[in-house]
């Protein structure tokens, strides 16, 4: 996708050969600041601190931060360690696991001096299937906008959460992906961007549709239910950072409204997800760990103005609480899309994504 015109990745290597770079996405959609990896602990941190963000970027960085370790410590103990360290970085996106189980899966039967290498070659796999996946999932979702427009005879409005774009990807995003590809087509389509309060993923989600030209607006999270009542939204698509055995989906917090809302007014609500999201092992949405994260975030706006980038209080003295993800019912979802298909149902989607 395209960053101040210029097609890219969202995780690269450096021309170093070794080094990671990617977007400080702290800074976005106001400025544009890349950063550069150098050990382990600085992409544990990036993690930690939303530097990057989004389920399967979460899970690319991990990989490439396990090989930054086995660079300096190639040891059974240093492999563990590492993979210890950056598992705890955030709690629910399942991608994070699935990435490090992927690179100490291919490395730990290799002798300590062929480990790096080894971690760097799964890294950039996980990294290209990515991109692979997320345009697979695109193909497959696309003639549900095309047949949408066919029946309208008009722009379809697709209402989308937080930032399943190409920022919390490696390239085109999960549930924009479709948005990207219809657009190019030509399908005359808008977008209703869920601002997705506190951290303002929205902003992102507006800023890559903007770089890329597609028609969008830039909504407070309040607005669904208007805008659905009025009839103003065809389709939610909006992407997870896990979705359970059972079909449940985990995604950043106000999608659950978002699927009530949808469900109450007859708009199809859809969930884009790559395989490396299906958690087979966690039987329901009750079952997954829910990040609680600062009251800092609730309780202050981040924005810039004449001056830079400020702070300002939204509330003084108040407690807050600040949890980042809920769960939204099986039973709410028309369908998932996926690199493999649309599934209609959750049992359909175990079948296949387990194979
Ligand atoms: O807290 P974040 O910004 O990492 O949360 C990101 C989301 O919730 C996305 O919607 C999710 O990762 C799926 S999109 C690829």
């Amino acid at each position: 996708m395209k960053i101040e015109g210029h097609a890219t990745r969202s995780i690269w290597l450096e021309p170093d050969g070794w080094s990671v770079g990617i977007f400080d996405q702290r800074h976005l959609p106001w400025e544009v600041r890349r950063m550069r990896l150098i050990r382990m602990e600085d992409a544990a941190e990036a993690i930690a601190d939303m530097a990057t963000r989004g389920a399967p970027l979460i899970g690319a960085v991990a990989a490439y931060g396990l090989a930054l370790a086995l660079r300096e410590d190639p040891s059974d103990a240093g492999l563990e360690t590492a993979f210890a360290t950056l598992l705890r970085t955030r709690p629910t996106a399942v991608n994070l696991r699935w990435a490090l189980d992927r690179v100490r899966a291919a490395v730990l039967p290799l002798a300590p001096a062929e480990r790096a290498t080894a971690a760097y070659a799964c890294a950039a796999a996980i990294c290209d299937e990515d991109v692979a996946v997320n345009r697979a999932i695109g193909e497959a979702a696309l003639p549900l906008i095309e047949e949408m427009a066919r029946r309208k005879g008009g722009a379809v409005n697709v209402m989308t959460h937080c930032n399943p774009g190409w920022l919390a990807t490696v390239d085109w995003g999960t549930a924009t992906a479709p948005l990207y590809l219809a657009h190019d087509r030509g399908i005359p389509l808008h977008v209703w961007v869920d601002e997705t309060r506190p951290r303002n993923q929205g902003a992102l989600t507006a800023f890559e549709l903007a770089s890329h030209g597609v028609p969008h607006s830039f909504v407070t999270d309040n607005a669904g239910g208007l805008l659905m009542q009025r009839g103003e939204v065809d389709m939610v698509i909006v992407g997870t950072d896990r979705v359970t055995a059972n079909g449940d989906v985990c995604n950043k917090i106000g999608t659950y409204l978002k699927a009530l809302a949808a469900a109450a007014h007859g708009v199809p609500f859809y969930v884009a997800l790559p395989s490396s999201t299906f958690d087979p092992d966690t039987a329901d949405g009750a079952s997954v760990p829910i990040e609680e994260r600062s009251e800092e975030e609730v309780r202050f706006l981040k924005g810039p103005d004449e001056e830079g980038i400020m702070r300002r209080v939204a509330t003084v003295g108040s407690p807050a609480r600040n949890p980042a993800f809920d769960i939204t019912p099986a039973a709410l979802v028309s369908g998932y899309l996926t690199e493999a298909g649309v599934m209609a149902s959750p049992q359909q989607l175990s079948e296949m994504l387990r194979k």
